[in-house]
């Protein structure tokens, strides 16, 4: 069997004096799955993120990522460690406003020392792939949501991550554009990306995903392979682009 994506064994995580916001979780993702989780406000999945995320640490157990292990590292290994393996997409995009589309997308690339002409070549590309090129130029501020949540997918592939993590990536956009981003995340998988989706939006778990996992109070209530006869997303030619972007 090929070697997990993620591997969390036996991980708890509780914040002061509160209950366990994760009570002994442990999860295995494989390479090529798109898993949603899904649960209600507070029942930890944002924490599950971050934890493999390694923006956070668990307080007992171990988390895996790709091979590294995540929960002990320190914050410039983390920081690596996520320049290396992890793309994440936010609800609220997180792009920084005084930067342009390109150098937004450029960043975590020249961080990770990539040559700035190669880096530029690749953003260039996934935005044109991502439909947003047109933009390339402007500030985010200027775009919709739908395009900045583009624009943050692009950054977020332009390493070329193992794992996609997203954290409720349509919460904030309009049903059209959602529907747009779950397209996107499905054929992202469908060219074989590995994800890892929180989101309460059930039509974006099903379309996008091929696994959900139910959190409540901080521990997983149900893990099911999604239903085969369900609908599935159609690949086409953006995602066949993508994936040569990403084998480049
Ligand atoms: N940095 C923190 N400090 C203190 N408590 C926290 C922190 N982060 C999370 N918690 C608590 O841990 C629990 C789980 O929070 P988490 O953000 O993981 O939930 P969630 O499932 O993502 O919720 P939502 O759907 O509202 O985003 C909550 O009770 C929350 O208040
Ligand atoms: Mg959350």
């Amino acid at each position: 069997m090929t070697a997990p994506v993620i591997e969390l064994c036996d991980v708890s995580r509780r914040y002061d004096d509160g209950p366990p916001a994760l009570h002994d979780v442990s999860l295995t993702v494989r390479p090529g799955e798109a898993v949603a989780v899904l649960g209600p406000s507070g029942s930890g999945k944002s924490t599950l993120l971050n934890l493999v995320a390694g923006l956070d640490r668990p307080d007992t157990g171990t988390v895996t990522v790709d091979g590294v292990r995540v929960d002990g590292l320190g914050e410039a290994a983390s920081a690596r460690y996520r320049r290396a393996k992890i793309g994440m997409v936010f609800q609220f995009f997180n792009l920084l406003d005084d930067l342009t589309v390109a150098d937004n997308v450029v960043l975590p690339a020249q961080l990770a020392g990539m040559a700035r002409g190669e880096a530029s070549r690749r953003a260039a590309e996934l935005l044109e792939v991502l439909g947003v090129d047109r933009h390339a130029g402007a500030y985010p501020g200027r775009l919709s949501g739908g395009e900045r949540q583009r624009v943050a997918v692009a950054r977020a592939l332009m390493n070329r991550p193992p794992l996609l993590l997203a954290d409720e990536p349509t919460g904030a956009l309009d049903t059209a554009s959602g529907e747009d981003v779950s397209q996107l995340l499905t054929e992202l998988n469908a060219d074989g990306q590995t994800i890892v989706v929180v989101t309460h939006d059930l039509a974006l778990a099903r379309s996008c995903t091929t696994r959900t996992i139910q959190l409540v109070d901080g521990r997983i209530t149900a893990d099911r392979a999604a239903d085969p006869t369900g609908p599935t997303g159609p690949t086409d030619s953006t995602a066949g682009a993508v994936a040569a972007e990403s084998a480049r």
